[in-house]
């Protein structure tokens, strides 16, 4: 059958029916209106403190500290943990810029440590001999549609005696052996930017289970103030030489994502019940392979649908980016992603003698040669749209793949 891109006809003729995200709701945009009138909009006001009470509750962790962004989370948690100047924390090779930029805000050494080739998590087999006395951290990141192995690497941290941050931007509704993932690790780092499964324009939240901790990083992220402490009640002084940060969130992104959150599992679900669909017709296909579900997943949440390609038997002249672009052709909602490794995307601004690369040949190769992804919503198209999406990859790989 002839390719769109090569004048053929396209499989989605209408284009892909991919809901809008992040959804939006009318009794919120009334609730929203009513807080506006109100006057009072941050401070640990009263849906700040709802939030966090609900998402404690929701993911089974004892606190959590909502923040401005998945970005400062992970550098508040780090300093509530006294990472500085002189330690090392182990990042996948692959994930967001911030993963690792944080570790270098805390004046820390980021140590890539290479991902497995099925999940694209951090791999722990290269765990341990990126270890050295200075390795204060590791942070594991729940990448796209899969969970990094806490088994393995809460036994590897604990024997070294290393705390763990799991950064979990991708993994709001995920469970990992009917536990929240954020709660397994000493604390989760969650961000709500737009495109995320939680989605408040901005906004981030760490969970934890060591009430110590949170009292620490709710002071540390508002600007010394006790955790929770209403507007001119800022309780006693904080120790001296603890640096305090301004990194509040609103009400109004508080009340977006209580709206959102009663909704979450249901969507989870749907979007689950789909991967494993596709992912079942996926696999069939000659030369393509989804990115493996977390290993003891309950439930495995979806923030972006990874589909690898086996590049070794591609005819002479196709490679990943002609894939890609005649998949796009045919309608299919699938891009590039990040395009690049952790430590070469155009915003990481690390200069190489400010991180160590332990391993990274596998990162290399999938988002080089083998990855593309989807959004969440193409994961939440009707079945006929479903039907469509396996179509393209069997148009297009029956028409590329070597076999
Ligand atoms: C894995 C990962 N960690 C952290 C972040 C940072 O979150 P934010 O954009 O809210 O700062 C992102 C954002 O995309 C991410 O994908």
């Amino acid at each position: 059958m002839k390719l769109a891109i090569d004048g053929g006809s396209k499989v989605f003729e209408q284009g892909a029916p991919v809901p809008v995200w992040p959804p939006v709701y009318p009794e919120t945009a009334e609730k929203l209106k009513e807080l506006y009138l109100g006057h009072r909009w941050s401070f640990y006001g009263p849906l700040e403190v709802e939030f966090n009470e609900r998402f404690a509750e929701f993911t089974g962790a004892r606190k959590s500290v909502m923040m401005a962004n998945g970005t400062v989370t992970l550098e508040m948690a780090l300093q509530a943990m006294g990472v500085g100047p002189g330690d090392e924390v182990i990042v996948p090779a692959h994930t967001w810029i911030a993963t690792g930029e944080a570790v270098y805000y805390r004046g820390a050494v980021p140590v890539v440590v290479d991902v497995e080739p099925d999940t694209l998590c951090l791999d722990p087999e290269k765990l341990e001999e990126a270890i050295t006395p200075k390795t204060k951290c590791i942070i594991p990141v729940h990448l796209f549609g899969s969970m990094a192995d806490m088994d393995r690497i809460m036994e590897i941290a604990r024997r070294h005696g290393l705390r763990v941050l799991e950064d979990c931007a991708h993994s709001h509704g995920g469970f990992w052996d009917g536990r929240h993932t954020g709660t397994i690790g000493d604390v989760g780092s969650f961000s709500f930017q737009e495109s995320k499964i939680l989605a408040s324009g901005e906004g981030g939240a760490c969970i934890t289970n060591d009430e110590e901790l949170a009292v620490v990083m709710g002071r540390i992220s508002h600007i010394g103030y006790q955790y929770g402490a209403k507007r001119g009640e800022a309780g006693g002084r904080p120790p001296m030489g603890e640096i305090c940060h301004n990194y509040r969130v609103t009400d109004f992104q508080a009340l977006i994502l209580l709206s959102q959150l009663e909704r979450l599992m249901e969507d989870s679900r749907l979007r689950a019940k789909n991967a494993e669909y596709l992912r079942e017709r996926l696999n069939r296909i000659p030369g393509v392979r989804v990115q493996a579900a977390g290993r003891k997943a309950t439930l495995q949440s979806y923030y972006l649908f990874a589909v690898m390609i086996d590049h070794t038997r591609l005819k002479p002249g196709v490679d990943l980016a002609k894939v890609v672009a005649a998949l796009q052709a045919e309608g299919c909602p699938v891009g590039k992603g990040w395009g690049d490794v952790m430590y070469k995307q155009i915003r990481w601004t690390l200069t190489p003698d400010m991180y160590r690369i332990a391993s990274s040949a596998v990162a290399e190769e999938v988002v080089y040669k083998r990855l593309m992804v989807s959004d969440l919503m193409a994961l939440m198209m009707p079945q006929e749209a479903l039907d469509l999406y396996v179509k393209c990859f069997e148009k297009v790989m029956g028409e590329y793949y070597a076999g």
